[in-house]
């Protein structure tokens, strides 16, 4: 009587700690994260976010496009800058997707996107609005720009 008492102790006790874990998880992955402008919530500015932000990863939300915008000089961020992404190359083709980036040069999404065949990315800014020139069917943006290509900038 009493081992079978406390073996149902320990079977409830070990289902309640892989049921918190799993809910932790599911918790972390289902956050909705959205950049905006003017606010201020940077971190890892030129990393590649998805290093983090990924399924099962520790970062909060999994972003489905993410990175950091430049000034001209590519040495301080660039604030509020416009991130779009067209169906063809320099502005062409249907506006797919916008999002705003924010104070910190940031921009990161979680909303569910298809890239299709692939997208070209513009970055707007007040004065200038940089395309580029060749599609892509990722948004892990700093695993090229910074790392094999310039980093991403406008002014
Ligand atoms: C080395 C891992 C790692 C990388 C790389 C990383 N993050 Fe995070 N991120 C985290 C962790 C851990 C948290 C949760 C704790 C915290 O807020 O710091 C988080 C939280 C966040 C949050 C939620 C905080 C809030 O104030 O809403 C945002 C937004 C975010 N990250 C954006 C980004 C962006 C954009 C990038 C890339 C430029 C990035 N992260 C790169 C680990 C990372
Ligand atoms: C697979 C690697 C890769 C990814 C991912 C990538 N880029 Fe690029 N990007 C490049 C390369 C390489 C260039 C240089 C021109 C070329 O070869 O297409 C470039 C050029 C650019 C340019 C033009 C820069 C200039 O000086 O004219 C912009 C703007 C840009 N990318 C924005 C983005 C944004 C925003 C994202 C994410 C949504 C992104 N890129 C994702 C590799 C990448």
């Amino acid at each position: 009587m009493k081992i079978k008492l406390s073996t149902s102790l320990i079977v409830t006790f070990s289902l309640f700690i892989i049921f918190q874990s799993c809910n932790k998880e599911i918790e972390n992955n289902n956050e909705t994260k959205i950049s905006s402008q003017g606010t201020d919530n940077g971190h890892n500015m030129g990393q590649n976010c998805m290093n983090c932000h990924k399924p099962g990863g520790a970062g909060e939300g999994v972003f489905t496009i993410a990175g950091t915008v430049y000034d001209s000089l590519k040495t301080n961020t660039f604030p509020d800058a416009t991130v779009k992404l067209y169906s063809g190359p320099n502005g062409t083709g249907t506006l797919k997707y916008t999002i705003m980036a924010n104070a910190s040069g940031n921009f990161y999404t979680t909303q569910n996107l298809d890239f299709g065949i692939g997208l070209y990315p513009s970055v707007q800014g007040p004065k200038t609005t940089m395309f580029m020139p060749t599609a892509i069917t990722t948004g892990q943006c700093n695993s090229c720009h910074g790392v094999s290509a310039d980093k991403i900038w406008t002014k």
